[in-house]
């Protein structure tokens, strides 16, 4: 048994298998500047136009960066940057969907592959919960600034507007902006038979109407990205512009009010706005020249991204103190505190696309990893059905759909967020440790681009990705320990029986 589960797939059986599979080849059309738009429009959303403000301000647990948040951004892009090298080497190495899930099945063995696949649901599937609760709350204030309010009780979840009510009853009434939607909620939502009715109908809606474009196909997805992507740098940069002349320096003093551990806890929070870069690999089949494509996607998207994220940091800091960001819409916000609000509206209109951007990759990334998954026997069949009409993996969108849907129609974004950053890095720590065993096992392969400085960069990689992990609480690391466990009885259950590699060992 201990055989098996530590038994690799040999890289060029990966390349044999994706192209006898039922999908057949996928066909190669993305060039450079598609994978750079790609990586752009997975990474800009969420994490700059949201979790910033608590990364910022603090709450939920965690101590504020301040003005410092500037500081975690650079540290977090650090991190990144090692891991992308190592990201690009092997996408470049293994141009097959899967991303690090099949990079680890020939590396690390089906039983850590299958830890990683399992892993990917949580950036991928509960990353989007995130996105998706953000969506509504910028959605939210988007309408309410074109006159049309949606009711509270359909914008968040029940817990938030718990909260709210149990914080604004300790500060003798005082309804902070922070705490206003949630609050209104409480105090305005419906009940049915005695039970209170407050779902983030909001959130739910957009993922179910993602999940239905995802099924009936999108055609030219990369061409509405590209589009997408032009409108989201445009509009951190309208931010950059406009915003530089209403800083305040005084409003950058004190730099780190809680010391470098706030801009330490900053940086693992703020890490969910770098995640992405990843999912570039995921398109790895349908790259015209991944070995030179995918390195420049990668690499290129975290430079542009990094830049502008440090520059918005700097502005969003500069406009208001520290401790006023703590808002679910801070870029938003700070136009509408300086009497901007049509600055305001142009602000959430970019925030709703962006985002819906990063749902729409994510939510098309996910079924094409149960779909590796289920080539590989780790999975039943079924999830690797194709839509006789419409050609789309319908069953594992509709699936991803269902219960993306649900949980961001009743989670709460910062328990979310940290649990995906928790999930995303540690499948950064084995793709950088894929490297280093992959350069000793397999010397020899020819390889397109290499990460320089083996084994250091990787090894920094794994170091700071362990650095940024520490900085999240522990309740993140109880649920992260009881998701990987769940994922180990799943593997006993079933994959272990049926993977193709053992059928194969044993003929
Ligand atoms: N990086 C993506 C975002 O911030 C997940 O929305």
């Amino acid at each position: 048994m201990f055989d098996h589960v530590f038994r690799r797939k040999n890289l060029d059986q990966i390349a044999r298998d994706a192209a006898s599979g039922s999908e057949g080849h996928l066909k190669r059309t993305l060039g450079s500047i598609d994978m750079v738009a790609l990586g752009i429009g997975a990474i800009i959303g969420t994490g700059i136009f949201a979790v910033i403000g608590t990364a910022a301000a603090g709450g939920a647990g965690h101590l504020g960066a301040g003005p410092g948040v500037s500081l975690s951004f650079i540290i977090t892009a650090v991190a990144c940057a090692f891991c992308a090298f190592c990201y690009a080497e092997f996408a470049a190495l293994v141009p097959i969907s899967g991303s690090a899930y099949t990079y680890s099945y020939a590396t690390l063995g089906e039983l850590v592959a299958w830890i990683i696949g399992w892993d990917l649901i949580i950036e991928y599937a509960v990353g989007n919960v995130a996105v998706a609760i953000a969506w509504a709350a910028y959605f939210h204030q988007l309408m309410d600034g074109l006159g049309m309010h949606i009711p509270a009780w359909m914008s968040v979840d029940y817990r938030s507007a718990h909260q709210a009510a149990r914080l604004v009853a300790e500060a003798g009434g005082t309804v902070t902006p922070s705490l206003a939607l949630a609050y209104e909620a409480w105090v305005s939502h419906p009940t049915i038979a005695g039970i209170p009715v407050i779902l983030n109908v909001l959130a739910a809606g957009v993922v179910g109407a993602i999940t239905w474009l995802l099924v009936i196909g999108i055609k030219e997805s990369a061409r509405a990205n590209n589009v997408m992507v032009v409108l989201k740098v445009a509009i951190l940069l309208f931010f950059i512009a406009v915003g530089a002349f209403y800083v305040k320096p005084e409003n950058w003093s004190p730099f780190m009010p809680n010391g470098f551990a706030g801009v330490w806890t900053g940086a693992s929070l703020i890490f969910f706005a770098f995640i992405g870069f990843d999912a570039i690999s995921t398109a790895s089949e349908e790259c015209k020249n991944p070995g030179r494509d995918i390195p420049i996607g990668i690499i290129g998207s975290l430079v542009i991204s990094t830049v502008i994220y440090i520059a918005t940091a700097v502005v969003l800091t500069g406009m208001e103190p520290w401790y006023l960001l703590g808002v679910a819409d801070p870029l938003a916000d700070v136009f509408a505190r300086a009497g901007l609000n049509w600055a305001a509206g142009i602000i959430a209109f970019g925030a709703v696309i962006s985002m819906a951007a990063v749902l729409l990759v994510f939510q098309l990334g996910q079924p094409r990893i149960f779909f590796s998954m289920s080539r590989d026997g780790l999975l039943p069949k079924y999830f690797a059905k194709v839509h006789p009409k419409y050609q789309t993996p319908h069953i594992t969108t509709i699936w991803t759909g269902v219960v993306v849907a649900g949980f961001a129609a009743v989670a709460n974004i910062n328990e979310i967020v940290e649990l995906t950053n928790i999930g995303t890095l540690f499948a950064f720590v084995l793709v950088c440790a894929g490297v280093i065993i992959l350069r000793r096992t397999d010397p020899d392969r020819p390889r397109v681009f290499k990460t320089p400085f083996v084994p250091w960069v990787p090894l920094a990689g794994i170091g700071m990705c362990l650095y940024l992990m520490l900085g999240l609480p522990w309740v993140t690391w109880v649920r992260f320990g009881g998701w990987l466990a769940t994922g180990l009885v799943l593997y006993f259950a079933y994959g272990f029986w049926h993977s193709k590699l053992r059928a194969r060992g044993k003929s």
